[in-house]
């Protein structure tokens, strides 16, 4: 795992930037995997401007998310969908129809799953965005996720619905169960970026780097992967 140690949240997201940046000049069809969450905002945000500056195109880019909370949809503002529109593809050029996520309000659980893991076969991410969760999670694979797994539904832990609960009214809007792809759909990606800042993400950050690959902390698998770079901020990374 390559590391990239920056200054700030802003250095953080101008890293990203030249990353994507590079795979998307160099392969303008390009399958971009992307994470929501506050981590990716800032990179979203220089996407957009250098988008509007320079003209960089994503009209013929696939996206695909990583995850969707159970029972929201686009008629949601707490959807990941609708954070996805809001905070990216309405900025830039991209198809709506080339942009693909769990679809939340499915009545087929299942059948969904089914779809999103025949689709991410199809659509191998060129480069995959992660942040991570305080308690080492990725996407919302939880501690003990295992490492073959492939798109499911789960049951958020105790320590995500409190961290999610920032961004609801109060802790019980927070969705107890979401869609997430698994650990090996993420690690399909021919490469993967994964942000931090902050000093809620050192534990997470110290036990990626330095701690034994397992599955209680479900980011150390990305250590077996042949080309994946952590960025992360001076606060992030300070076990590292
Ligand atoms: P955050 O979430 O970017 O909002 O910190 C990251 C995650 O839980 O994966």
């Amino acid at each position: 795992m390559k590391i990239i140690k920056v200054k700030n949240y802003d250095e953080m997201s101008e890293e990203a930037l030249k990353i994507i940046l590079d795979v998307v000049r160099s392969k303008p069809d390009a399958v971009l995997g992307l994470a929501t969450g506050s981590t990716p905002l800032g990179l979203y945000a220089k996407m957009a401007q250098d988008h509007k500056e320079n003209g960089t195109s994503y009209a013929k880019c696939r996206t695909v998310n990583l995850d969707e909370y159970v029972g929201l949809d686009i008629s949601s503002d707490q959807s990941y969908v609708y954070f996805m529109r809001e905070n990216l593809f309405k900025n830039i050029d991209i198809k709506l129809e080339n942009t693909h996520i769990e679809n939340g309000k499915a009545d087929d659980k299942e059948a969904e799953c089914a779809r999103y893991n025949a689709l991410l076969n199809e659509l191998k991410q060129d480069v995959q965005v992660l942040g991570i969760g305080s308690n080492g999670h990725i996407a919302f694979n939880e501690p003990g996720t295992p490492f073959d797994s492939v798109t499911h539904i789960v049951d958020l832990a105790e320590s995500t619905i409190k961290d999610n609960s920032r961004l609801f009214n109060s802790i019980d809007e927070v969705p107890r169960q979401a869609f997430t792809m698994g650990l090996s759909n993420i690690m399909n990606a021919k490469k993967i970026i994964i942000l931090a800042n902050g000093e809620g993400k050192a534990y997470a950050i110290g036990e990626l780097v330095n701690g034994e690959i397992r599955e209680e902390v479900p980011a150390t698998i990305l250590r077996n992967h042949p080309d994946c770079i952590l960025i992360c901020d001076e606060l992030a990374g300070k076990y590292i």
